[in-house]
């Protein structure tokens, strides 16, 4: 089969632009494998972040093609090769080196979330429709591409405001437990700003776990807020209890 461009991000957050590498196609070859190629045989320097191959550990996140994707999941023979593929690191992170990127603010914002506790003396007994609507959100892989992709955080940088699309889901998946006793509202809208979000989908465009985040996670999380500190109703009870 006939070589390939593929023109890969080379350098760290001080210096760096593309470099091309001519590759040898093969059949069925998905992007993660011609990096691969690339490093077996060009530059055994090239810095990447993978582990499963399999769509499944979230680690080989990139932009491939100016779009946000998994390396291992999309094939090389689904883009066009008469042009260079290009293969950058996720722009909303901070660059390590090459493809790799810093993705520990991630990691900071799933601790502000507080965990699964049941309500006090719940009978422990779940419907199975219960069971499926919080199933979806177990599904997500933390590739991260969502975060990449929403521009509260791409293009506006509000680290310190926005928790971003991949904690809506995780909040979703507690919120919407049953059994849970948490109200994580407050949370939602004071330390995860909720409110940034727009509801654009960009998020739900590109999750490879195909998560229907803004229409099943984010909009209901939303109301749930409404109700809770927009509701004429409820904000006067609020005022007369005296709670926050
Ligand atoms: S829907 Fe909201 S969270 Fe998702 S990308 Fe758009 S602004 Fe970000
Ligand atoms: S919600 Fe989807 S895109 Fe976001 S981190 Fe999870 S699997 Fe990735
Ligand atoms: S290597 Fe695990 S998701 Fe791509």
């Amino acid at each position: 089969m006939a070589d390939v461009t593929v023109r890969v991000f080379r350098g760290d957050s001080k210096a760096g632009g593309p470099v091309d590498y001519k590759v040898p196609l093969s059949e069925g070859m998905v992007v993660l494998d011609a990096v691969h190629s690339i490093q077996a045989h060009q530059a055994p320097d090239l810095a990447v972040r993978w582990n499963c191959k399999a769509a499944k550990c979230g680690s080989c996140s990139a932009e491939v093609n100016g779009k946000p994707r998994l390396m291992c999941k999309t094939r090389m023979d689904s883009l066009p090769l008469d042009q260079p593929v290009t293969v950058y690191p996720m722009k909303s992170f901070p660059l390590i080196r090459d493809l790799v990127t810093d993705v520990s603010w991630n990691y900071e914002v799933n601790r502000k979330i507080p965990p699964f506790q049941p309500r006090h003396g719940v009978e422990w007994k779940m419907d199975q429709r219960d069971v499926d609507r919080v199933q979806e959100f177990r599904k997500c892989i933390e590739c991260f591409l969502c975060q990449n992709v929403c521009h509260v955080l791409r293009e506006h940088d509000k680290k310190g405001q926005f928790g971003g699309p991949r904690f809506f889901v995780r909040t979703a998946g507690l919120e919407m437990h049953p059994l849970d006793g948490v109200n994580r509202a407050g949370l939602l809208r004071e330390q995860l700003g909720i409110g940034f979000c727009n509801i654009t989908k960009c998020c739900t465009e590109v999750c490879p776990e195909e998560i229907h985040i803004t229409d099943n996670a984010i909009i209901p999380l939303k109301e749930r807020v409404v109700d809770q500190f927009y509701d004429p109703i409820t904000m006067i009870v609020r005022k007369i209890s005296g709670a926050k």
